[in-house]
This record gives structure tokens, C-alpha cells and sequence, in this order.
């Protein structure tokens, strides 16, 4: 999108007023579900403009902390800043910042791919008259333009998957927060919902948190990503950067396999295990909630 709206003044109030604060801060992250320590002590910066990937497998903890950044889950203050906003006391702003693609469906089957981001900007309060411009705008920055006005039902998952991203966008968020955006897409889909993601932020500037267990993509569009496995961060730096430390621990260590290195292999390295074994993480209402996910799309 080309539209740039003045963030720094307006809805951010003054907990930032010489917007030098980080995107989003985590300070020991901590939620439980009962006995289950989703996410267990995580401590990360995301600095404005970066693409930022949570990366692990399914039960990692990955949902959990983005819910409590996006004001879903209730923490105690002094845990989450976004962009200076604590997000305990101060929900509301922070919500006017954030655009959120949860791992769920959240597009209208029965409706058009217009009338469906029409409704998010209503509902993120977009000024009634810049409303239809803007729907255009998101819209267009998806590549959505020609399929608007047909029902949603006859989408590809891809479709649907790019449509929730304009959702999104509609209210041009200062973060943007996606929850495994490509799960159960083909190779051709994911690679066209990054290329519009990367787009959009290449014109807006907006920050990206995005979780996926795809390390692959993860290297090859995150700036800088987190390594989590059951609730905490094993591992976090820019791609090369954990490929190159794994492959100098293996020179020193004269390992086999020091040629080249994954950031699968950085995984599995700091986890003990890889993305799909078994004991990685993950019980049944993990997979559970992944198929839903993922059937849906298909
Ligand atoms: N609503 C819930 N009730 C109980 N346990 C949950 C709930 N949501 C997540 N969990 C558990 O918390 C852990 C982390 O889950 P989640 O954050 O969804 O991981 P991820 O998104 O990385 O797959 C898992 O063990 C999961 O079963
Ligand atoms: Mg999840």
C-alpha cells in the first residue's frame, strides 16, 4: 500500500512521543493454562520495521504468546510493550496499533472478499468517508482486485489467506501480527502471500511478527527469528547468524556434517529433537487445532 498515515501523533498517546521505542517488548513472558506452562519465561525485542519470526513446532507456545501481545490474554503490567503501550494498562491503544490474522479462519464464506474488509474497517473504526478507498487500497495491495466482488466460499485457501491479510491492513496497523499465515497452503500460495506481506511492508514500514513452522520461510523472509520449543526461547538472532554459529560449533567440534546447516539443524540442535519428531511438542489438540486450520484453507 502507498497510503502512509501519520502514526506518530493521534491514537499513540505520549507513552511514546519520540517514537524511539521498540515495536513490541517482552519481559519474561509468562502464561500458563492451568498445570500447562505454555509459555514459560520468553524474553524478546522486535524493533520497528522488522520482520520478526516465531518460529517452533505446534505446542511450542507460539499462539499463546501472540494472544497475550495482542491484548487476548490477560498479563500482568510491566510483562508486554508495544511500541512504549503497556499492554496490561493500556489495551486500547495498543489494539489501534496492531493488525491481527489469527491462525483461524476469520473471513465470511457467505460474503465477498470486499464486504469482508469493508467489515474489518468498520470495526477498526476507519473513518467513514476513506472507508471504500482504503477497502480498495488492501484490496489491491493483495492482489485481490479482480476477485472482490465474488463470495468468499469459491476462494482458494491462498485466496482466503491473502483476503485475511488485507483484513488486516485495512486499519494500516503499525504491527502487523499473523499467526502461521501459510499453514496447509501449497509451496505456490505460501510463496504468494509472502510476496505480497514483503510488499506491503516494503511500502508502509510496518512491523511484522509472524509465527510459522516452516523454518524455511522463516529464513528466507524474517529479518531475525526465535527458536521456541515447550514455552521458551532455545535460540534468536538473524538466520545467518544461527546458521553460522552452528556451523562454527560443528568445525570445532569436527562434526561430520559441517558444510552446510538448516535452520532445521539450528532447531534440532537447541531442541533436541526435530520439527516433526515426536516428542517435539504437541500433543492431540495441537494437531487438532492445525488440521482444523488447515482443512478449512484447503
Ligand atoms: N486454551 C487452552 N487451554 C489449555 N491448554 C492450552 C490452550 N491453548 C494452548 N494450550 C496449550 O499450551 C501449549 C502451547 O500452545 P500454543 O500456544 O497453541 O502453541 P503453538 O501455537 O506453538 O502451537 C500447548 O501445550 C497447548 O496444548
Ligand atoms: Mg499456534
Amino acid at each position: 500500500m502507498t497510503r502512509r498515515t501519520d502514526h506518530g501523533t493521534g491514537a499513540t498517546g505520549t507513552a511514546d512521543p519520540t517514537g524511539t521505542a521498540a515495536a513490541i517488548e517482552c519481559t519474561d513472558l509468562a502464561y500458563r493454562f492451568g498445570e500447562t506452562r505454555a509459555v514459560d519465561g520468553v524474553d524478546f525485542t522486535v524493533e520497528p520495521g522488522e520482520v520478526f519470526g516465531l518460529l517452533g513446532p505446534n505446542g511450542a507456545g507460539k499462539t499463546t504468546a501472540i494472544r497475550a501481545i495482542t491484548t487476548l490474554l490477560p498479563v500482568p503490567a510491566g510483562m508486554i510493550r508495544v511500541f512504549g503501550h503497556d499492554v496490561a494498562r493500556e489495551r486500547m491503544p495498543v489494539r489501534r496499533l496492531l493488525g491481527y490474522v489469527p491462525q483461524q479462519l476469520s473471513a465470511d464464506g457467505s460474503l465477498t472478499g470486499r464486504e469482508n474488509v469493508g467489515l474489518f474497517a468498520k470495526v477498526y473504526d476507519v473513518p467513514r468517508r476513506e472507508r471504500r478507498p482504503r477497502v480498495d487500497e488492501a484490496l489491491a495491495a493483495v492482489g485481490l482486485t479482480d476477485a472482490a466482488d465474488r463470495l468468499v466460499s469459491t476462494y482458494s485457501g491462498g485466496m482466503v489467506r491473502r483476503l485475511e491479510l488485507a483484513q488486516a491492513l485495512v486499519s494500516a496497523p503499525r504491527l502487523l501480527i499473523l499467526d502461521e499465515p501459510t499453514i496447509g497452503l501449497d509451496p505456490i500460495a505460501r510463496t504468494s502471500v509472502w510476496a505480497r506481506l514483503t510488499d506491503v511492508r516494503r511500502a508502509t514500514g510496518m512491523t511484522v511478527l509472524v509465527t510459522t513452522h516452516y523454518m524455511d520461510e522463516a529464513d528466507q523472509y524474517c529479518d531475525r527469528v526465535a527458536l521456541m520449543h515447550l514455552g521458551r526461547i532455545r535460540a534468536l538472532g538473524t538466520p545467518a547468524q544461527l546458521k553460522e554459529e552452528l556451523r562454527e560449533l560443528r568445525r570445532h567440534t569436527g562434526a561430520a556434517a559441517s558444510g552446510t546447516a538448516t535452520l532445521e539443524d539450528v532447531f534440532r540442535h537447541h531442541a533436541g529433537s526435530g520439527l516433526d519428531d515426536d516428542h517435539a511438542g504437541g500433543g492431540f489438540r495441537d494437531v487438532r487445532s492445525t488440521r482444523r486450520t488447515a482443512s478449512r484453507l484447503g
